[in-house]
C-alpha cells in the first residue's frame, strides 16, 4: 500500500473549487490534504476563506487547516467572477456560514516553510489566481526546486473566457501567472482547452442527486446555478490529475503569459511541439469526460 501523496490546495471557492475540494477529501487513500490555502479570485478573500471552511466542514475534514492568503493581485486592480459563482462565491449553497476561528498563519508563510521542510515531496494544486504562489516565489525562488509539482487550473491555448484571449485565473493576476511560469517549477497546466470538455450535464447531476448525501445535494444545488453558464468542472480536473491521470492527455509546451499588451493581458501563449528542454509546462488538451465523470460520481458516493 503506497502512502497517500501530500498536497496543498490553493483555491478561490468558487463552485468548481468546492467540487474539487469534495473530490480531494473523498480520496484519503491517494491524497493527504495538508492544508487548503485561499486567495482572492472568484470573489473576495472575505468570502473565499470562509467558503473553504464551509466545504471542508461539510466533507468532515475539520482537522485540515484553512489559511487565508493574498487579498489582492500582485499589481493589477482586483476583478471578480461573482456573476458566475454568486455574490458569496457559492450560489445556492445552503450550508451554514463558517464557524470557528480563522487560522492566524498567512498562507504564503505556511506554503514557503512547509515545502522548504519537505523538499520534492509536496504537490501544490492551484485553482485560483496564482497570487499566493507568486508571492512565495518572490520571497524564496528556491521554492521552484523544492516543490514536487504545481498542478494549475488556468490559461488556455485557445480562446479565453473573460476576454477572447484570457482565462479568468490568469486574467485576474497576470503578473503572478508570469512569475510562476518563469520560475522553472515543474508545472502541469489544465487550461480551458481540456477543462471545457468536462461538464456537469443534467443527467449526471440527477445521478449525483440520487446519492442522497448532504455533500451530493450541496454539489448539485451549486452546479445547477453554475450549469447555467455551461457547468465546466474546470478546477476538478486539477485534482483529477492526481487521481486519474489516465483520463487526461498532456503535452510538453512553452507557455508565456502576456502582461504588456492591454488587449491580451493574461493570455497564455502556448507553443506546442517544442523540444523537451524548451518546455516549461505540460499542458492538457484531451479529456476522457465520460470516464472522469463516472469516477467523480463514484467518489462523491463515498459521502453517502
Ligand atoms: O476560468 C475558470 C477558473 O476561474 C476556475 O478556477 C474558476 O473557479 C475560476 O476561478
Ligand atoms: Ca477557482
Amino acid at each position: 500500500m503506497t502512502q497517500p501523496q501530500p498536497i496543498i490546495i490553493d483555491c478561490d471557492p468558487g463552485i468548481d473549487d468546492a467540487i474539487a475540494l469534495m473530490l480531494a477529501f473523498a480520496s484519503p487513500d491517494e491524497l493527504e490534504v495538508l492544508a487548503v490555502m485561499t486567495v482572492a479570485g472568484n470573489v473576495g478573500l472575505h468570502h473565499t476563506e470562509p467558503n473553504a471552511r464551509r466545504i471542508r466542514d461539510l466533507c468532515g475534514a475539520k482537522s485540515v487547516p484553512v489559511l487565508a492568503g493574498c487579498p489582492r493581485p500582485v499589481l493589477r486592480a482586483p476583478v471578480d467572477a461573482g456573476d458566475i459563482h454568486g455574490e458569496s462565491g457559492l450560489e445556492n449553497c445552503e450550508l451554514p456560514l463558517a464557524r470557528g476561528v480563522v487560522d492566524p498563519r498567512h498562507a504564503v508563510d505556511y506554503l514557503r516553510e512547509t515545502v522548504r521542510a519537505r523538499p520534492r515531496e509536496i504537490t501544490v494544486v492551484a485553482v485560483g489566481p496564482l497570487t499566493n504562489l507568486a508571492t512565495t516565489l518572490i520571497q524564496r525562488p528556491e521554492f521552484a526546486r523544492e516543490v514536487r509539482r504545481i498542478v494549475i487550473m488556468g490559461g488556455a491555448a485557445g480562446d479565453g473566457n473573460v476576454t477572447p484571449h484570457a482565462e479568468f485565473n490568469f486574467f485576474a493576476d497576470p503578473h503572478a501567472a508570469r512569475i510562476v511560469f518563469e520560475s522553472g517549477a515543474p508545472i502541469s497546466m489544465y487550461g480551458l482547452d481540456i477543462t471545457r470538455q468536462v461538464r456537469a450535464e443534467a443527467a449526471w447531476l440527477k445521478r449525483v442527486e440520487r446519492l442522497g448525501s448532504p455533500v451530493a445535494h450541496t454539489a448539485v444545488r451549486m452546479l445547477e446555478h453554475y450549469g447555467s453558464v455551461g457547468g465546466a468542472l474546470h478546477d476538478v480536473l486539477a485534482i483529477g490529475d492526481l487521481l486519474r491521470q489516465d483520463c487526461f492527455t498532456l503535452e510538453p509546451c512553452r507557455v508565456r503569459i502576456e502582461t504588456e499588451d492591454p488587449e491580451m493581458i493574461g493570455k497564455s501563449h502556448v507553443e506546442r511541439g517544442v523540444a523537451p528542454d524548451r518546455a516549461n509546462a505540460r499542458v492538457g488538451f484531451k479529456a476522457d469526460a465520460p470516464e472522469f465523470l463516472s469516477f467523480l460520481e463514484e467518489r462523491l458516493a463515498r459521502y453517502s
